[in-house]
């Protein structure tokens, strides 16, 4: 198994320095994204909780209101209550995440919001364990993914059309996936939800570097490295970096890497699609039918994919 040491050292050997975004989600890091989605900046959680209260009835609808309901990067399940008070009893939840002790301490919390529902909380990375989630459905009933909070959107190309590919098959031949894809749109608004006024998103940047110290034995001192984050139009993405203020080196789990000054660790990409770019994203992965629908603002959107040939 690949560890966050591994990743942090390779990260840091590359000639743009980079961490994977799942590394943001150790207990603080969790707490702090609360914290953001409750920003008047940060639309992305207002805009999707818009379309999920008034589209839930509709949405379990089309699922079917018994299903295994399996979601991807699950975090604190806040949006995902609004699809569980629809479903009927003997349908099973399948919340997997990074984040070992929220989602413990969550299903905790389900359990007794939802006693009759099956609850199945699968801890670890779900672009390696896509493969496995079946093992914790219920063979009788059918498979509804929910993939919220534009986190799609954390993957390059290539890697957002992979996971998508493994999703079709994990819903199998007549299932469904539920997925909320942030949209292109003014460059103000976009930075302005990753540079909040309360200065929460720079605390969950440089909480990496917190963790890196607490985890790797490294010795960063935070008052060195800035947050920084802007919308690359070429490439339709926000992307979040660590600036290093001054040249330095710096011991990371026994080894010296070093940063020149404005030097860069990339620490996360957010993609923006057009609605018709995603839904020909999804239907050349396989998924046949949709649905979509887009918040009172036009920021965000959350389809309904058909894994169905018909
Ligand atoms: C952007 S947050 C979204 C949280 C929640 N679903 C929402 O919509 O508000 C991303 C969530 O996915 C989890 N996560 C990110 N990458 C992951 C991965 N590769 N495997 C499992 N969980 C991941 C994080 O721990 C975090 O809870």
């Amino acid at each position: 198994m690949v560890t966050f040491c591994d990743d942090v050292l390779a990260g840091l050997q590359l000639p743009q320095k980079s961490i994977p975004s799942k590394y943001f989600y150790d207990r603080r890091g969790s707490e702090l994204f609360e914290e953001i989605c409750n920003l008047k900046e940060y639309y992305i959680f207002s805009s999707e909780v818009e379309i999920l209260t008034a589209r839930a009835p509709e949405l379990t609808q089309v699922t079917g209101r018994k299903c295994n309901l399996i979601e991807l990067g699950s975090g604190s399940s806040v949006k995902t209550k609004f699809l569980l008070d629809q479903l009927e009893s003997g349908s099973a939840y399948v919340p997997v995440d990074v984040s070992q002790e929220l989602l413990e301490e969550v299903t905790r919390d389900l359990r007794l919001t939802y006693p009759e529902l099956k609850i199945h909380p699968v801890a670890g990375d779900f672009c390696s364990s896509l493969g496995h989630l079946a093992e914790a459905c219920d063979k009788r009933l059918g498979n509804a993914l929910f993939f919220p909070g534009s986190t799609i959107g954390n993957f390059n190309p290539d890697s957002a059309e992979d996971i998508l590919r493994r999703c079709r098959e994990l819903a199998g031949k007549n299932g469904f996936m539920i997925i909320g894809v942030d949209l292109v749109k003014t460059k103000s608004v976009l930075e302005a939800a990753y540079n909040d006024s309360r200065g929460v998103t720079a605390a969950f940047n440089l909480n990496l570097l917190t963790r890196m110290n607490e985890e790797l034995s490294a010795c960063f001192d935070l008052s060195t490295f800035q947050h920084s984050a802007f919308f690359n139009e070429k490439e339709s993405r926000i992307e979040m970096h660590l600036v290093s203020l001054n040249s330095q080196t710096i011991p990371i789990a026994g080894q010296q890497v070093h940063f020149d000054r404005d030097e860069t660790i990339h620490t996360e990409n957010s993609y923006k699609y057009r609605p018709e770019d995603f839904i020909k994203l999804a239907q050349k992965c396989g998924f046949s039918a949709h649905l979509g629908w887009t918040d009172s603002k036009g920021y965000f959107s959350v389809f309904i994919l058909s894994s169905s040939s018909e």
